[in-house]
């Protein structure tokens, strides 16, 4: 995820230490390229695809003037692979400008468009760098830095944090959209940054700017004002926690960060993927893809269960479609021909055992598609199209977030892929990022967790789209707490594990809605409930199912993939929680790696 600094200071201040140690501070984030600007006059603009410490090399090389205002950033690629030069800062043609930005700017191709057909020439592939042409054709029409800069932003749609430091300035311009900005109060200077681990070793103090909302910044003073320029009134805040846990932002671990930054991440992986008037999933990646024939999802794991829900969907669409483990999928027992189409899904893009499927599937003259968070992955390279998931880096060994996003992006593909137009469908992945946060508000599965943390084992049912969710929710128990859990077919339940539940092996059922899935399913809950078995209802209240619950995990009333992705957050959290009573190592669990590159 990109990650932004920057710093404003008196002028005997050196901001290139700040910017450095704020872009240290962003590490943590993931990244694949970093860069600094300082406001000297010509503004010194130095970047390096890789690590920060790359970057630190070469400018250890450099003959830097030493200059007191200054902005990072650490990029984490979403339009263009990383490469120097697609890394921020990006600067205008005479170098008057550069520009730092987090988000991504929707309307960027025809701004695009717009400004090359005006004779501009784009030095990235990136989205952001249409900002400092378009703060550079203020300046040319005679426009004061804050006022070319305020015009520059009301061009922009989409998500943005953006900070610009203008040629022999003493001054930061900032401006936030749906991604988030914070303002450190030093008692030597002023911070910006995209997340206060970048400036928490200098202040502690934080004012929060909000979306619409812009500032200015310099070394004596910050002036927060609104869209209409008008000057509003702000709270400084003291933040609590200190550099150690600055990394996971004072959650105790990465994967409850994580977990909690789901909202976002959907958010993130719909924007500019939806017609809300249409119905359309407007996925621009597969304008050009066609293919005949059934269509192999393959994937491992956490992904594995999301191909899971990509196929249930395309199959209730009329898609002919199946899901294999990648480690069992063999090109010569699958019937491929050129005009079949293989989806491996994958978060990392580098799963040996996925990259192996692909591998073989392209060797088979299939065509193929990535649905990949990592943009550059091999997944993303060696695949003829790809989907980006767009949930972020995710540290924690648990993948959460990449799950949540993986079923938006996937129900997307399989809306494309059946050519299905729907404005319900569209509500329903509009609702998501609100109905994860209401879970997340209310959720009682830390007591849950309490009341279940030595039982025996674990079992999950559920039933459609239910189904990968139980499978997904017994994973992520047994993976971070290292106990027995099985997720389970809510029908199959009495065709043999029946024989497993007891007293002490609770049994989580996911029921949503009224229907005759949910009504099969509380028939299934009463063969358990019968033999004096604790249930845990995962429910949206809509049936009778509290009855025979021991406990309830609420979600909100919503339908289809909305309903799922919400009832899988109750699941992670109780895993979480379970682990967490147990004292384990809930982000790197033993024996496990983030990204398994072995087959
Ligand atoms: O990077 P990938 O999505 O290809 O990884 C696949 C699995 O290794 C992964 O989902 C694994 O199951 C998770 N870490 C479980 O939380």
């Amino acid at each position: 995820m990109c990650g932004i600094i920057g710093f404003v200071g008196p002028q005997e201040s050196d901001a290139l230490d700040v910017l450095l140690d704020g872009l240290a501070g962003l590490e943590y984030r993931g990244y694949d390229s970093a860069g600094i600007a300082l406001a000297n006059s010509p503004i010194d603009v130095h970047k390096r695809q890789g690590e920060v410490s790359s970057l630190e090399s070469a400018l250890a090389e450099a003959d830097l003037a030493s200059e007191s205002v200054g902005i990072g950033h650490t990029r984490w690629s979403t339009h263009g692979p990383p490469s120097d030069y697609n890394a921020h800062p990006h600067t205008d043609a005479e170098g008057q400008v550069a520009v730092v930005h987090n988000g991504i700017i929707e309307n960027y191709q025809s701004l695009r468009t717009e400004l090359s057909e005006g004779g501009i020439h784009f030095e990235s592939d990136t989205d952001t760098e249409v900002v400092p042409h378009l703060i550079a054709q203020g300046l040319d029409q005679g426009l004061e830095p804050e006022s070319a800069f305020r015009q520059a932003i009301e061009r922009l749609e989409g998500s943005y944090a953006i900070a610009a430091v203008f040629e022999g300035s003493d001054t930061v311009y900032a401006a936030r959209h749906e991604s988030p900005l914070v303002l450190g109060i030093g008692q030597d200077g002023h911070y910006l940054a995209s997340d206060v681990p970048a400036f928490i070793e200098y202040t502690d103090q934080v004012i929060y700017l909000e979306d619409g909302e812009f500032a200015t910044i310099t070394p004596d003073h910050v002036r927060i004002t609104d869209a209409a320029g008008e000057t509003v009134e702000t709270t400084v805040e003291t933040i609590e926690w200190d550099a150690e846990d600055a990394g996971k932002s004072g959650y105790d671990h990465y994967m409850l960060k994580e977990i909690h930054e789901q909202p976002n991440a959907i958010r993130e992986c719909l924007r500019g993927r939806l017609n809300e008037l249409t119905g359309r999933i407007e996925l621009e990646e597969l304008a050009d893809l066609t293919w005949e024939g059934p269509v192999t999802l393959v994937a491992c794991g956490t992904s594995y269960h999301a191909a899971m829900v990509g196929v249930t969907l395309l199959n209730r669409w009329g898609v002919d479609a199946r899901a294999m483990l990648a480690s069992e999928f063999d090109a010569a027992s699958v019937p491929l021909t050129e005009s079949s189409l293989v989806v491996g899904v994958t978060q990392s893009g580098e799963t040996a055992d996925t990259m192996r499927a692909l591998r073989e599937a392209n060797r088979a003259g299939a065509t193929t598609l990535a649905v990949t968070n990592v943009v550059g992955s091999s997944a993303a390279r060696e695949c003829d199209h790809v989907v980006y998931i767009r949930a972020g880096p995710e540290i924690s060994v648990a993948a959460t977030k990449s799950f949540a996003s993986q079923q938006a992006a996937l129900t997307m593909v399989a809306a494309a892929l059946s050519g299905r137009r729907s404005r319900e469908l569209v509500q329903s992945l509009r609702s998501i990022a609100d109905a994860i946060q209401q879970v997340l508000d209310t959720s009682c599965a830390r007591e849950v967790a309490q009341a279940y943390r030595d039982a025996d084992a674990y079992f999950f049912i559920g039933r459609g789209l239910h189904y990968p969710v139980a499978l997904e929710g017994a994973l992520k128990l047994k993976e971070i707490t290292y106990k027995h859990a099985e997720g389970f077919a809510a029908g199959e339940l009495k065709h043999g594990p029946l024989a497993l539940v007891g007293e002490q092996t609770p049994v989580f059922a996911l029921v949503t809605g009224d229907g005759d899935r949910a009504e099969k399913t509380i028939g299934n809950i009463k063969e358990v409930e019968a033999r004096g078995v604790p249930v845990v209802a995962v429910t949206d209240g809509q049936s009778d199912v509290e009855r025979y619950a021991d406990h309830v995990l609420e979600v909100p009333a919503l339908k289809g993939i909305a309903s799922s992705v919400a009832a899988n957050v109750q699941l992670q959290l109780v895993a979480y929680w379970v682990a967490h009573e147990l004292g384990r190592s809930i982000d790197k669990p033993r024996h496990l790696a983030k990204s398994v590159t072995v087959e």
